[in-house]
């Protein structure tokens, strides 16, 4: 089937920024509307094509926002909805496409909503609009089935009474503060189509919906078979339900009817096992766009990734629309990080594949900066769209020794301090080599809302704008470099060596080194264009990449 791209999101590159640590525009230590406003240059001058804010709504920031206590505002701390409309207007002025965060499969604790159920009894309406269900157990002690949080601990949280006796359960797939919402209740679909006609009437261009598997349960919420140790695979009554699908149908009509003035896009964060699965979301009358995150789960393997990379495009080809590829989000290790983590391959998995990307063990940040380099090299090479994580562009590496006070994701605070989170790819950008917050915050002498290691002085984007060997620069040249030769069908080339890769697209060859010993680029192959690393007579270096044309 033809996937050349048609629509503008088909081969964009996407930059997210996770407002909270991009750049702070009033010197209060916390990234916000007029910080990002101020830096939008940098992305323009990355070559993205758009920028996807992590959630900027009024919400109490237990989970930075993925928990939302009004739909219809902006996070306070992060500005108004007027600075909202500026940056839109900003954006735009760029050529930046914005796309905004949906958070649907479940809300803040302090929602009215919520707050409401909470204040009424078993079987009202209030609470019909979430998940409550008596407990177990002789007095009601014991959850009302198995699942587990996605962040540890039970799915379920039981309430108090007015009277201050035990209550009924509610449910929430990851933290306490997360109540998820009962998405056969009619008022929830209903308040939805709100939200997204009140942005798309904002001017907003598109969504990435969270956790876009995972809106639907299993009608009767049955227990999920465990293994002995209490631990499970994918809870498939809990993800994957088939009644996502008619979710987004109804979202796919509303998007639709803004065309043709407008091209508005959904791209969902779908963890499902199977490849064949996705294809499901991405019907033509369904969601635009879903990640395809196998790739990123892969570590640094000639093969591993060779088969990710197929996987995703025999499933664009078999859904006739090209694949959304990224190696970085705000949920894992920054990738130089993780391509210089050995890895240990019997550590366990709760069920969440995602988990398995955060796997700790000794790091090389050496090798695993001449990986991520060449990483991104293969990345930008793939036909699809791809989408970025801030500070990916300057090679950060994830901050693994912050000071437990200073933590803040539920994942460390729920698993009790076992797994430290996602804190460590949040650090606040290095704008600038001086202290105190390295231009993040402008010259005001606050501290951070996250401590930033003095390493990251080094890794600053007016460090590396100095520096043509930059980091900065690769991603520069490569985004340039982009839009010059990649285009056309993958076709697998033979090196005759699993651990180097190389594929062609057009004129374009892309060849990626994660061997031991250099190998010799074949002459006919063309002249290179963008290397991550110098050759060494014809040959490309371990841990290096290359586009020859
Ligand atoms: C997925 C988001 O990417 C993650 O950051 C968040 O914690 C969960 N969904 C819950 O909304």
């Amino acid at each position: 089937m033809n996937t050349s791209p048609t629509r503008w999101w088909q081969d964009a590159v996407v930059y997210q920024v996770y407002v909270r640590s991009f750049a702070d525009g009033d010197g209060d230590g916390i990234g916000d509307l007029a910080g990002l406003r101020a830096h939008l240059d940098h992305v323009a001058a990355l070559g993205a094509d758009g920028i996807w804010l992590n959630p900027h709504y009024a919400s109490p920031q237990r989970d930075h926002g993925y928990d939302i206590a009004d739909y219809f505002a902006v996070e306070p701390a992060y500005g108004t909805l007027e600075d909202f409309r500026g940056l839109v207007r900003d954006a735009h002025e760029r050529g930046l496409k914005v796309l905004l965060d949906l958070v649907a499969n479940h809300c803040s604790q302090d929602h009215e909503w919520f707050r409401a159920a909470l204040a009424a009894a078993p079987g009202s309406p209030e609470r019909a609009r979430f998940h409550f269900c008596d407990g177990r157990g002789a007095d009601g002690e014991l959850p009302p089935n198995n699942w587990s949080s996605i962040f540890g601990g039970p799915a379920w949280t039981r309430t108090t009474d007015a009277d201050g006796r035990p209550g009924q359960w509610y449910l929430h797939i990851f933290d306490p503060s997360q109540p998820d919402f009962d998405w056969s209740h009619l008022e929830v679909a209903q308040m939805f189509e709100d939200v997204l006609r009140f942005w798309f009437d904002q001017g907003v261009d598109g969504f990435r919906v969270d956790v876009a598997h995972g809106m639907a349960k299993h009608p009767e919420l049955p227990d999920w078979p465990c293994r002995e140790d209490g631990t499970s695979d994918y809870n498939a009554h809990m993800w994957n339900q088939p009644g996502v699908h008619d979710i987004y149908r109804r979202w796919r009509a509303l998007a639709d009817s803004y065309a043709p003035e407008r091209e508005l896009m959904f791209v969902g964060e779908v963890w499902v096992p199977e490849v064949s699965h996705l294809a499901e979301y991405l019907r033509p009358d369904e969601l635009h766009q879903a990640f395809f995150f196998d790739l990123l789960l892969q570590q640094w393997d000639g093969t591993s990734i060779r088969g990710a990379i197929t996987r995703g495009v025999e499933q664009s080809s078999a859904t006739g629309t090209p694949a959304t590829w990224t190696l970085s989000n705000h949920d894992v290790p920054r990738t130089v990080t993780r391509y210089g983590t050995t890895r240990d391959p019997q550590a366990a998995s709760n069920g969440d594949p995602i988990a398995s990307a955060r796997t700790r063990g000794e790091v090389d940040l050496e090798s695993g900066t001449r990986r991520a380099r060449a990483a991104i090299l293969m990345l930008l090479a793939l036909p699809g769209s791809v989408y970025l994580y801030q500070g990916e562009e300057l090679g950060l590496p994830e901050v693994y020794d912050l000071p437990d006070e200073a933590r803040q994701d539920p994942i460390f605070f729920r698993s009790g301090g076992e797994e430290v989170g996602r804190d460590g790819c949040r650090i606040p950008m290095p704008w600038t080599e001086d202290r105190p917050t390295f231009g993040f915050s402008g010259d005001a002498d606050v501290d951070p809302w996250m401590p930033q290691p003095d390493l990251f002085g080094k890794y600053a984007v007016s460090a590396q704008e100095q520096d043509a060997s930059s980091t900065l620069a690769l991603y520069r040249a490569a985004l340039r470099a982009r839009r010059t030769y990649a285009s056309g069908e993958l076709e697998w080339l033979d090196t005759g060596d699993q651990a180097v890769l190389a594929f062609r697209r057009g004129a374009m060859v892309c060849v990626v080194n994660t061997g031991t010993t250099a190998y010799q680029l074949p002459q006919q192959w063309g002249q290179a264009r963008v290397a991550s690393a110098e050759l060494v007579d014809g040959h490309l270096p371990p841990d290096a990449g290359v586009w020859l044309s």
